[in-house]
Parts: C-alpha cells; sequence; structure tokens
C-alpha cells in the first residue's frame, strides 16, 4: 500500500474477527515501531507483543479505556525508558505500527498508555521494570467490518500559510 493510502486508510479499529495475527505480521509491525524517528537516536523504546488469551483479557480488565483489547487477537506495549524525549519517541513508534497495520490489512486502535493510573498494574502483569514507562497499547486484529477515520475538522480551516490570522471581531 501506498504510504498515502495507509495514512489516510488509518482509523481506530476496535472490532475484530476472532482469527489470529501470525507472528511473522506481528515481526513485521515491531520493525516499523523501531524504524521511528528518535531524538538523539537513543532508541529507548521495548515492545511487549501479547498474544495469550488470558493476557488480553487481563489486559482488557485494567485499561479501561481499552476494554476492546479482550477481544482482540493481539497487542502490542510501547515501553519507552525515561529520556528527555521519550514521550515523543514512543508516540512516533507508536504512529509506525498503526500504519503498517494499516497497510497489511489489520485494524488497530492506540489505547493510552503514559498518564494513566493504570500504566504500573499493565507493567506487573508484563514483567516490565519499574524504569520503562508504557506510552501505549495497541490492540490488533483482523476488522470485523470496515471503519473510517474519524475526523471533524476540515483542511482548509486548520492549514495556515505563513502565520495563524487573528479573526476580525464580527
Ligand atoms: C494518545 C492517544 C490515546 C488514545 N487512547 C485511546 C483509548 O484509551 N481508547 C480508545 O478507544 N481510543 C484511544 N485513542 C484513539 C482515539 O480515540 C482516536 O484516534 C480518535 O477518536 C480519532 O479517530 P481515528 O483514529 O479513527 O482517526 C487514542 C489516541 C491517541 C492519539
Amino acid at each position: 500500500m501506498e504510504t498515502f493510502d495507509a495514512i489516510t486508510k488509518r482509523a481506530s479499529v476496535r472490532e475484530y474477527q476472532s482469527k489470529p495475527i501470525g507472528k511473522e505480521l506481528l515481526e513485521k509491525l515491531v520493525d516499523a515501531g523501531r524504524r521511528a524517528p528518535t531524538a538523539r537516536a537513543v532508541e529507548p523504546w521495548e515492545f511487549v507483543v501479547i498474544q495469550n488469551e488470558e493476557t488480553l483479557n487481563k489486559l482488557g480488565q485494567i485499561a479501561n479505556t481499552g476494554r476492546f483489547i479482550k477481544n482482540s487477537a493481539s497487542c502490542i506495549a510501547v515501553f519507552c525508558k525515561d529520556t528527555k524525549y521519550y514521550l515523543e519517541d514512543g508516540c512516533a513508534a507508536t504512529e509506525n505500527i498503526l500504519l503498517a497495520a494499516t497497510a497489511l490489512g489489520l485494524g488497530a486502535c492506540w489505547v493510552a498508555g503514559d498518564k494513566k493510573p493504570y500504566v504500573d498494574e499493565v507493567a506487573k502483569l508484563l514483567g516490565v521494570p519499574p524504569e520503562l514507562k508504557l506510552i501505549s497499547l495497541i490492540s490488533l486484529g483482523w476488522p470485523k467490518q470496515q471503519t473510517e477515520q474519524a475526523k471533524t475538522r476540515r483542511l482548509s480551516e486548520l492549514i495556515h500559510w505563513e502565520k495563524i490570522a487573528i479573526k476580525e471581531e464580527e
């Protein structure tokens, strides 16, 4: 799939078929993640790939904004060392994985990690040492149906050439 097609087709997919995702594809997704840009080239990330049904179930219970993880085929948890730009790096890796998933015909949804009260519980469940920060949980599966990207703002209202013009009072 062309890069721009993947960007425009990517959407948050939260309903999946029960079909599993092969190990090779999951490896491809992590490979896409690790190829993201990283400030100061530190590559602070670790990716935990979860396929075990019981663990997916528990993740869905712990991450209350990602209950659908329990019905996913797999989940990739993105963790980063506490570097200066850990959040930017981890988010870049997450988006790479979402785009790669789209290109492979998979459905995926970014479930919040950083700032969520459940980060420690997720880390404990996955055996992750406390020095690593949870950036995101990416639920994955073969989509049940086609999903459109949920965008509400038009390009014309958010693109500004050179400066943001101050609107005149009406
Ligand atoms: C940082 C971040 C955290 C998100 N966390 C969640 C989440 O916890 N649960 C969820 O269902 N969707 C989550 N999303 C997905 C957004 O809800 C989704 O991207 C948004 O509604 C726009 O829809 P689209 O992805 O189809 O364009 C998150 C997205 C981002 C970027």
